[in-house]
């Protein structure tokens, strides 16, 4: 079926998203670079910048920015003086999405921190509050992740969390994958939580089967 998927993720494309060179040189230097291919796709990246125009976000943060390949989609929804800060543990990794994003023309307004993403949130404690949260780094600290976003944001704020279904595993109650039991752990906090409301939605396409969580703070 993967292949079925890929297909239709490629038709996808073809149909509904403008060929972007900005885009396809982004993963063509994080490729030369030797960074992993494990960037959103182009259909959940431009749902991203769908979903930060819909919401009018002005402040996006990002925990997890590889060569910047999100980053862009992200940057890219918001106004003139909108501001993305995005969060990576590699230096070597931050310089490869730093020159993507300058070469985007989107150095003014996403900033890439180097650091352990943990180190690095309270930092942004004393800013205004963030619209959108991506979290889409180490899984384990996913729960940490899920806390810090909401600390960070206010009622209105949405926070999206990346590959939250990992092949059907985040089912699986006798895991013992440090990433599923941070992904779980993290759903726990929510189904705790009253502030937030949120799903999941599985999906399919070229990097396999997986899915997102969506949350939206109430209050
Ligand atoms: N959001 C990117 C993909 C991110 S991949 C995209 O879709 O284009 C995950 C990234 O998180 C990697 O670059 C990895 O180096 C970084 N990362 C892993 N652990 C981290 C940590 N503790 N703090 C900050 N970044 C981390
Ligand atoms: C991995 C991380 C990701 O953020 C992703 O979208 C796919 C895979 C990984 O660490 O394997
Ligand atoms: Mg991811």
């Amino acid at each position: 079926m993967s292949d079925r998927w890929s297909d239709v993720d490629d038709y996808l494309v073809d149909r509904l998203l403008p060929d972007d060179e900005v885009l396809a040189a982004a993963l063509a230097a994080s490729d030369a670079a030797g960074l992993r291919s494990i960037n959103v796709t182009p259909p959940q990246g431009r749902f991203l910048n769908l979903l930060a125009r819909i919401l009018g976000a002005r402040r996006i943060l990002e925990v997890g920015t590889l060569g910047g390949y999100s980053t862009i989609w992200l940057a890219r929804a918001l106004p003139p003086d909108g501001r993305l800060v995005t969060l990576e543990i590699d230096p070597a990794t931050a310089e490869v999405a730093r020159s993507n994003l300058a070469r985007a023309g989107l150095a003014e307004v996403a900033e890439v921190r180097v650091g352990r993403a943990l180190d690095l949130l309270p930092d942004l404690a004393g800013d205004p509050s963030y619209d959108l949260v991506f979290i889409d780094a180490d899984k384990p600290s996913n729960p940490d992740y899920l806390q810090w976003a909401l600390r960070l944001t206010r009622p209105g704020s949405v926070i999206v969390v990346d590959n939250v279904v990992r092949d059907g595993a985040v089912a699986d109650v006798a895991s013992d994958d440090p990433m599923v039991l941070g992904t779980r752990r993290m759903m726990d906090l929510i189904a705790a939580e009253p502030r937030l409301d949120a799903t999941a939605l599985q999906t399919v396409g070229a990097k396999g089967y997986d899915g997102f969580l969506l949350a939206l703070v109430t209050s």
